[in-house]
């Protein structure tokens, strides 16, 4: 019996017997049964049509389906799948990083590929320590970097906790949260107090074991907090001051999700060490990269790199992110990002000004966030921080709304994103978007 034989309780009552699932109570689960899916839909097995409003996991970024990518994986298959990564080297790994080396900035120059995000943050840490021999890794608390070891550890919001203690060495520096701290984006003495209040924080934990500063260059499951030019121009010139490397995770925002190839790319800001993973591939096959600069890799060439997994850089991962990499290119849709951006960012003013429940609209490129109040004035947050399943309000059946409309997304907390495939057009955006201004007044209601 193939799985597409079997009904939508089936499914779901054996994966629940036989797999665990990520995050949560098992009981609490109830997944969409997915059957297919292309361009920006997805089917379930019963043929219900889902609008997939937060790309999976914010990372199916070309969208379902690419039949040019598909091709490229399946000749791969049939070429090599894999070989040894010290052994041996293969066309789509060596072209793969040439075309990173393009696209990415400044003295960005070499990759190592791995799995994931979480393993290119790991090994970001490894090499940031050999680097400088300095140990310390600085990282914000409204953040997520990743589900291992090192990563979590840097990670800052709740899911860190059940790694806790993690591994040594973590200093927490301020989020750059303007709406939270009453204050606009561009309010340029929010911006000087926080890095005044980071550089106090290198001051007292002592810059000289300070290895290096990593941050999300847009914050993104934790809000979608954009940050301010000088925000990001004043951590690079800290990192500059101090001898401390700048990691930027663009696990998430990378790959267009913003409207530039890279989120860093809007602040003209370049880091030592860039992690990406994602948009990377679009999720057709996992693969992340770190990237590193000139002297990161020199630093290496007669010292051996004591880092490796087994399936670094694989073929097929390698072969679907140069596919992946050619649609984004062949369709324009790092340029289609950022004009669809300004639609969603002009809809968007339009849904908060309409609800009183919605106290801030963010959005860059296709990377958007409503944040939900009780009171607009004193932006009280519609559920407590990190809410027991009690403690949600509205939010499940605004939720439910959403699902029973066709529109899938990511709602989390007193949030919901507006991250789609960047081959969305104008009508379907807008489409999927008045269905969530519908469901807003479900949450008006509440909070009356
Ligand atoms: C900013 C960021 N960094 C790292 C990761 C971890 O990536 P992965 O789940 O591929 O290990 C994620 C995953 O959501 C992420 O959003």
């Amino acid at each position: 019996m193939t799985t597409t034989d079997r009904t939508r309780q089936e499914i779901l009552d054996l994966s629940r017997a036989t797999t665990l699932y990520e995050w949560t109570a098992q009981k609490t689960m109830n997944p969409l049964v997915i059957d297919r899916a292309q361009g920006i839909y997805l089917w379930d097995v019963d043929g219900k049509r889902y609008m997939d409003f937060n790309s999976q996991l914010m990372c199916v970024n070309i969208g379902h389906g690419d039949q040019r990518v598909i091709d490229a994986i399946t000749a791969q298959l049939q070429r090599v799948a894999y070989v040894a990564p010290t052994a041996a080297t293969t066309a789509v790994r060596a072209e793969l990083g040439d075309v990173l080396r393009r696209i990415t900035p400044g003295n960005l120059t070499k990759s190592f590929f791995t799995n994931g995000g979480a393993e290119a943050n790991e090994n970001a840490i490894k090499i940031a320590r050999w680097y400088t021999g300095r140990h310390k890794i600085m990282a914000r608390y409204r953040s997520y970097h990743g589900a291992t070891a090192g990563a979590i550890s840097l990670t800052g919001e709740p899911r860190r906790w059940a790694a806790e203690p993690g591994i040594p060495g973590v200093v927490r520096i301020p989020d750059f949260y303007p709406y939270r701290a009453g204050k606009t984006l561009d309010d340029p003495e929010y911006t000087a107090s926080v890095l005044a209040a980071t550089e106090e924080i290198i001051q007292l934990e002592g810059p000289h074991t300070i290895a290096a500063i990593m941050i999300e260059s847009v914050v993104g499951t934790n809000g979608i907090l954009i940050p301010s030019a000088a925000y990001m121009r004043g951590i690079r010139a800290l990192c500059d001051r101090y001898g401390i490397l700048m990691i930027a995770d663009e696990v998430m925002s990378g790959f267009g999700r913003t409207g530039r190839w890279f989120a860093v790319d809007h602040w003209g800001v370049v880091p030592d060490m860039m992690s990406v993973a994602k948009g990377l591939t679009s999720a057709y096959v996992p693969l992340g990269a770190l990237i590193v600069s000139e002297p990161i890799a020199a630093f290496f060439e007669d010292r051996p790199l004591f880092a490796g997994l087994t399936y670094n850089a694989h073929a097929v991962g390698c072969a679907a992110a140069l596919a992946t990499i050619r649609v984004y290119e062949e369709d324009g849709l790092i340029e289609q990002a950022a004009r669809l951006g300004e639609v969603l960012h002009v809809e968007m003013a339009r849904i908060k000004e309409r609800h009183p429940s919605v106290g801030d609209a963010r959005s860059i490129g296709l990377f958007a966030v409503f944040e939900l109040v009780k009171d607009r004035a004193t932006r009280e947050p519609l559920t407590p921080f990190n809410p027991k399943p009690n403690e949600l309000g509205p939010m499940p059946a605004f939720n439910a709304f959403l699902r029973q409309h066709g529109v899938f997304t990511l709602v989390r907390w007193n949030t919901f994103f507006v991250n789609p495939p960047l081959c969305i057009t104008e009508e379907q955006l807008l489409e999927g978007l008045a269905v969530m201004d519908r469901a807003l007044d479900i949450v008006d209601q509440a909070i009356a």
